[in-house]
């Protein structure tokens, strides 16, 4: 039997005192009060076909029944779970969140078997011990960002990835959806995005310092309708997708499809193609009427399909070069008395803040929109370090943390010369797991604009989905931990019981079919001999 000790991520309180077990069999039946029906839809979904357990409706007081409840007096997100002999199992949330969190909960109680998709033990008996858990998340904000851009992901890989979050109590999807390797969202009214922009011609292999190169078109895009579906599919899960548009600077892509959108004085950009290679991209927007009014036509388009408070602009690792040189670039700064580059990236980015604010949406973006200045109500990813999300919490910004030397997750996971195409830091298991969202130098007052944390999947490297579980797993779950459970001090948590939870998690993730590293290393058929990755050579790591 699983015991409750073995939760992934840990919960706030549990209370176990007596051996016995609610038994959960085909008789078994759900009642669902109001307001609780996207967990009551999941548990059948999901519990019904691997476990054979229908979960029937019935009545509120059928004896060992499932119950959903709501509790106003308990958090959004907070939930109770309640497993009483003779009585049943009851879920109550203050929130639907707060019911569905506690399912997850529920299904981890029920054994590795409760991940599958069929039965694999049929007769078998399932119980949920007698006890009571008490959890609550620390942060609203649990991300996980996705680079569907430098390689796609198809559709059913990104409905697998929301099932894998919220299987860990992630309720965020950061969508990065364009970039200068890729366009990946349909857009109506400038179809040459996807027509041009959603595939390359080849593909360098491993870092940009490499040799090799796949010599095949590599590309895909989500149509409105792929879009439609993964926003709902994330809402039945709580999970909010923050839809990604990267401006001014990763728009190659965008480029190469209406060269008008890039620097024409500079670059004769209609020579452009959607990139083939990695790193930092010297051809960004310019900053003309033209490019705001077609990202304007973006952003129309993009606010009817998602439903996010938050939209990102991105607005990171924008090189200013062809703007120092375009008579058109500063005729605009003289125009506007903006001063320099930073002012008009600054003006760039004000501008859409305003544009989303009059729609009442959120900006949030790269912490560089910090470098010429921040709107009011403007929110900020902290990714080089924490100086961003201090400096931003200190002016009164919400901040997401997501620091790269802690939890951007294509680094390698060990200094071993077995994993595929490492690059950047060496960060292990544990050295997530001692990651902190909340800079010690924040006062509490300050700390209070850390919306949480989020781990970010750049994809340069991973061409496929079994490369993403790998750089993504067991990390992520170490990631969960972190910005749902209430852990201590970093060197005061305890990562020999994490470990030992992560046994059982292992199981559970098989049961899944995820492709991790292992504990002991990359499986044969995981490393990727001969591909240059980036060596640890002291220097700062570049990716
Ligand atoms: C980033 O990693 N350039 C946000």
């Amino acid at each position: 039997m699983p015991s409750t000790t073995d939760l992934v991520p840990a919960p706030r309180a549990v209370d176990a005192p007596a051996r016995r077990v609610v038994p959960l069999t085909a008789d078994t039946t759900l009642w669902a009060a109001p307001g609780t029906g996207t967990t009551e839809r999941w548990l059948r979904a999901v519990l019904g076909p691997a476990l054979g357990l229908p979960l029937r409706p019935g009545p509120e007081d059928a004896r060992d029944a499932v119950r959903l409840r709501l509790d106003r007096a308990l958090g959004p997100e907070e939930y109770r779970l309640r497993a009483v002999a003779g009585r049943g199992v009851e879920i109550v949330g203050g929130g639907a969140a707060g019911v569905f969190w506690g399912a997850q909960t529920l299904r981890q109680l029920l054994g590795p078997e409760a991940f599958r998709r069929a039965p694999v033990r049929p007769g078998a008996r399932y119980g949920i011990p007698h006890q009571v858990i008490e959890d609550a998340p620390r942060f609203g904000w649990r991300g996980l960002l996705l680079d569907v851009a430098r390689h796609f992901m198809p559709k059913d890989g990104v409905l697998r990835y929301l099932d894998l979050m919220a299987a860990h109590k992630l309720n965020v999807l950061h969508f990065h959806l364009t970039d200068d390797q890729g366009w990946r969202i349909e857009i109506k009214r400038h179809p040459r995005l996807t027509e041009v922009g959603s595939w390359r011609a080849r593909t360098k292999i491993g870092h940009r310092a490499s040799p090799l190169w796949e010599d095949k078109p590599h590309g895909g895009y989500y149509t409105q309708d792929d879009i439609r579906e993964i926003v709902a599919y994330a809402a039945e899960r709580h999970i909010t997708v923050v839809p990604e548009i990267d401006v001014p600077g990763h728009s190659q892509a965008a480029i190469a499809a209406y060269p008008e959108l890039g620097n024409t004085d500079v670059v004769d950009t209609t020579a452009l193609t959607v990139w083939d290679t990695w790193g930092i991209n010297p051809n960004v927007l310019a900053p003309t009427d033209t490019t705001l009014r077609f990202y304007e036509g973006v952003f129309e388009e993009v606010l009817e399909l998602f439903p996010s408070r938050f939209v990102h602009v991105g607005g990171d690792e924008c090189p200013k070069d062809q703007w120092r040189i375009s008579p058109t670039a500063q005729a605009r700064i003289r125009e506007l008395g903006l001063g320099d580059e930073d002012g008009l990236q600054a003006w760039f980015t004000g501008h859409f803040g305003r544009w989303l604010a009059a729609r009442g949406r959120r900006l949030i973006g790269w912490d560089e929109i910090l470098e010429g200045g921040l709107a009011e109500g403007a929110a900020v990813s902290s990714w080089r370090g924490y100086a961003g999300g201090i400096a931003a919490a200190r002016a009164g910004h919400d901040v997401v943390m997501c620091p790269e030397q802690q939890v951007y997750l294509d680094h390698r996971q060990d200094a071993g010369p077995d994993e595929p195409v490492p690059i950047g830091y060496v960060r292990t298991l544990e050295d997530v797991y001692r990651f902190e969202p909340v800079p010690p130098q924040l006062t509490p007052e300050e700390a209070r604009h850390v919306l949480g944390a989020q781990a970010n999947l750049w994809t340069e490297v991973m061409e496929d989905p079994a490369r993403v579980d790998y750089q993504a797993f067991p990390r992520l779950a170490a990631f969960a931990e972190v910005a749902w459970s209430d852990l201590p001090a970093p060197a005061e948590r305890d990562f020999a019981d994490f470990e030992r939870r992560m046994t059982a998690h292992y199981r559970r993730l098989d049961a899944l079919g995820v492709a991790y590293r292992p504990p002991t290393g990359p499986l044969p058929w995981q490393k990727r001999p001969g591909v240059l990755g980036r060596p640890i050579d002291g220097t700062p790591p570049d990716r």
